[in-house]
């Protein structure tokens, strides 16, 4: 039977299409007093409270969240370690050291159970207090780690795509899996989770530095089996680990050569950082509809290199790009704090990111790198309703730099600048609140 519908009344914030290819007039939805109408997880109505008020069915509750709010969609995190959130903030060192010196012995504590379950809810509460509601998730090798996440996220109706990690070589002992093994754990996950609710798996090789070339040809078999899962691994992170992998795969042309090879470069794959990549790489991402996922956070934290998005973004080849936290190379949960450092990063290649295109990157364009846009990532009927609540004064410093802002866009950078968790005032996923700050989380 239908529920009773909800709404939430406030500024909001939306995109109907690409800002980078269209430009912020043909694509940006600002509506300074909008009612957003929420019934069976889905969203009903959106527009202007003057037009949509008179339409509510009577008895329909309103939250109105007042004029210093931002209603927006969710936001999308398209690259993520649940597991590595016990060791986010390890000192000193780069990409291929801080795996063997923090990652590979954190990883190695989910071999058990209660401890995998432990963090995934600490992983999701916080991913909530932060207004993400939907996220692309690495496990650890263990297939438990993607069954157990998966649980802990269905039991919150989320929108989320996971998958247990594949390496079968250079790795501790302990974290490697087979070629079989990874084929076949990898299968009864699609088999129990893929599309279940609103639950995604995507197969998710760690790099190909840690699987040989019997698994990643395993990975593209059960992709080409199983075509409208994910596939998510990283490429071209560091200019050291390009260096390894035409060490491993002297016969492959590049990076991207690796993982094309063997049926892993598609529509569908997300690919985290791909920093160093030539033009040629770059050409084949757009030609062939892969993703990647930029995360600027980790890429600083880590010295790793500076993504430049508006080389991706060229519109003569535009390549889809999200936004990820990383963590926990990655150092925050917080979407604004991550779009603070996309702004830093797009400052050193000298093509400022505004904060409309970043807000953009944060929610529809990373759901259309999850090849999500029809679903998640933007505010409008027959989406599914996960929004997000921000309060555009949430510490005293905000407060007054906001009464300095001579328009819209001001504000926003602001927010981005300044604006953290304290900023992220609800969540709500499917038409829940989930996350009410100062109240922490109720779940539904
Ligand atoms: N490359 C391979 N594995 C990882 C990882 O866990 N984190 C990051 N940032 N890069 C990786
Ligand atoms: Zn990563």
């Amino acid at each position: 039977s239908p529920s009773q519908p909800t709404a939430v009344r406030g500024p909001a914030l939306t995109f109907t299409g690409d800002p980078f290819r269209d430009g912020l007039d043909r694509t940006m939805i600002h509506e300074p007093d909008a009612i957003v109408v929420m019934q069976d997880g889905l969203i009903t109505q959106f527009g202007p409270a003057a037009r949509i008020a008179p339409l509510l069915p009577p008895g329909t509750e309103v939250r109105d969240f007042g004029r210093n709010a931002l209603i927006s969609a969710g936001f999308v995190d398209t690259h993520v370690h649940f597991p590595q959130m016990p060791m986010i903030a390890s000192y000193g060192t780069q990409l291929l050291d801080w795996l063997e010196r923090y990652t590979f012995p954190t990883e190695q504590r989910f071999a058990d159970r209660a401890y995998t379950r432990e963090v995934a809810r600490r992983f999701l509460r916080e991913s909530l207090r932060n207004g993400i509601t939907t996220s692309c998730v690495y496990g650890t090798v263990h297939a438990h780690s993607a069954d157990i996440l998966f649980e802990e996220a269905e039991a919150l109706g989320l929108r989320l795509a996971a998958g247990k990690v594949l390496m079968d070589c250079h790795a501790p002992e302990a974290l490697r899996d087979t070629p079989q093994s990874a084929y076949d754990e990898s299968l009864a996950l699609i088999r129990k989770w893929h599309g279940r609710g609103r639950l995604l798996y995507a197969i998710t090789p760690r790099f190909a530095c840690t699987s040989s070339r019997e698994q990643l040809a395993a990975a593209g078999t059960l992709w080409r089996e199983h075509p409208d899962c994910l596939m998510q691994t990283h490429l071209s992170e560091t200019e050291a680990e390009v260096a390894r992998i035409r060490e491993l795969f002297p016969e492959r042309r590049s990076y991207l050569d690796v993982y094309d090879h063997y049926g892993l470069c598609r529509k569908g794959a997300v690919f985290g950082h791909g920093i160093c990549l030539d033009e040629e790489e770059l050409q084949h991402l757009h030609a062939t509809g892969a993703a990647i996922a930029h995360c600027p956070t980790s890429n600083f934290f880590l010295g790793s290199g500076v993504f430049d998005i508006a080389r991706a973004r060229r519109a003569d080849r535009p390549i889809r790009v999200g936004l990820g936290t990383d963590l926990g190379a990655g150092t925050s949960f917080s979407i604004l704090q991550t779009l603070n450092e996309a702004y830093k990063a797009a400052q050193l290649n000298r093509h400022p990111l505004s904060a409309a295109h970043a807000y953009y990157l944060a929610t529809r364009g990373s759901a259309t790198a999850m090849h999500l846009e029809d679903k998640v990532g933007s505010i409008a009927p027959g989406m599914e309703a996960d929004l997000v609540v921000l309060d555009m004064r949430s510490t005293p410093l905000i407060d007054f730099r906001m009464d300095e802002a001579r328009d819209f866009g001001e504000q926003l950078f602001v927010q981005m600048i300044l604006g953290d968790d304290r900023a992220v005032q609800a969540t709500y996923v499917a038409g829940h609140p989930v996350h009410d700050r100062g109240r922490g989380v109720c779940f539904p």
